[in-house]
């Protein structure tokens, strides 16, 4: 495998995608940016062709408006496909993609969907590379917004390793560049210092905002998966990369929304 001088960064102006471009601009590298907000479709194709040209890596954080199950597989299978296809046309050498800790325990939804996306990148023609992260710190106000009815935050009760998508982006340009060899059986691992509770995370996000919103812990029983959330299964493994700082630290440097 030839030096990598060029990446494109798939979902470029997402939660982590848009701190893999910052990383990589840090690193001296050269940066295609793929979002549809920069003329880019990685489910059309639109643009994706000419944006693959001279790319010697691509990094993958597109993803889709659903969460369900099957517009979430849809959308995965269908820009892993185009970004497989056209980027080996190009000469593209090496697909990296991030993934879910925990997602192989699932048994449909999301995590479902991730693992779909994952077997669609490791399965060629261009070799690929899979890590696997922990919820994102930046995750917590999205899961709030889903959970806020009037005054109430209705939050998954959740045994998470909370980490920043700038320690995440870090960690997928290390492993897009290293050259060291990638086991799909025991695909790497991304996670935060410490184990964090997603209750007590939307606790102290929501006391650092006007409105007095309410923060409730939920376990959905009717959801077959609800014991995922809450046995630790969505811990990373004894082998995985832990940094940066704790969801405390991190929001203590957040300007405040
Ligand atoms: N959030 C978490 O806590 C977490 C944890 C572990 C792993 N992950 C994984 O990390 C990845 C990124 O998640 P995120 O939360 O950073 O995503 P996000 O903030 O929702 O960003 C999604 C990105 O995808 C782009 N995009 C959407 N549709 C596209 C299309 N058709 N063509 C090209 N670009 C498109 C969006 O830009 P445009 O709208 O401009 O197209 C945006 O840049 C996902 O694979 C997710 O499963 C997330």
């Amino acid at each position: 495998m030839q030096g990598i001088s060029r990446v494109a960064v798939g979902g470029a102006t997402g939660r982590v995608g848009r701190h893999i471009v910052d990383v990589l601009n840090e690193r001296g590298y050269g940066v295609v940016p793929i979002a549809r907000a920069n003329g880019v479709d990685v489910i059309t194709g639109q643009g994706l062709a000419e944006a693959l040209q001279g790319v010697d890596c691509i990094i993958d954080a597109s993803t889709g408006p659903s969460a369900e199950e099957q517009p979430a597989t849809e959308f995965f299978t269908t820009a892993t496909r185009n970004l497989q296809t056209l980027g080996q046309q190009a000469g593209v050498q090496r697909l990296v993609t991030v993934s879910i800790i925990g997602c192989d325990r699932f048994t449909g939804g999301y995590g479902a969907a991730k693992i779909a996306h994952e077997r669609a990148v490791l399965g060629g023609p261009i070799p690929g590379r899979v890590l696997r992260a922990a919820q994102f710190h930046e995750f917590v106000s999205q899961l709030m917004a889903w959970g806020t009815r009037g005054d109430v935050c209705y939050v998954q009760e959740m045994r998470t390793q909370l980490v920043a998508a700038r320690t995440v982006a870090e960690g997928l340009v290390d492993l897009a560049i290293s050259a060291n060899g990638f086991s799909v059986a025991r695909i790497p691992e991304i996670g935060g210092p410490r184990e964090e509770s997603m209750v007590e995370a939307a606790k102290l996000l929501a006391a650092r905002r006007a409105g007095g919103l309410r923060i409730e812990g939920v376990v959905d029983t009717s959801d077959p998966d609800h014991a995922v959330y809450t046995s630790g299964a969505l811990l990373p493994a004894p082998y995985a990369t832990l940094a940066g700082p704790t969801f405390e630290a991190w929001l203590a440097t957040q300007a405040a929304d």
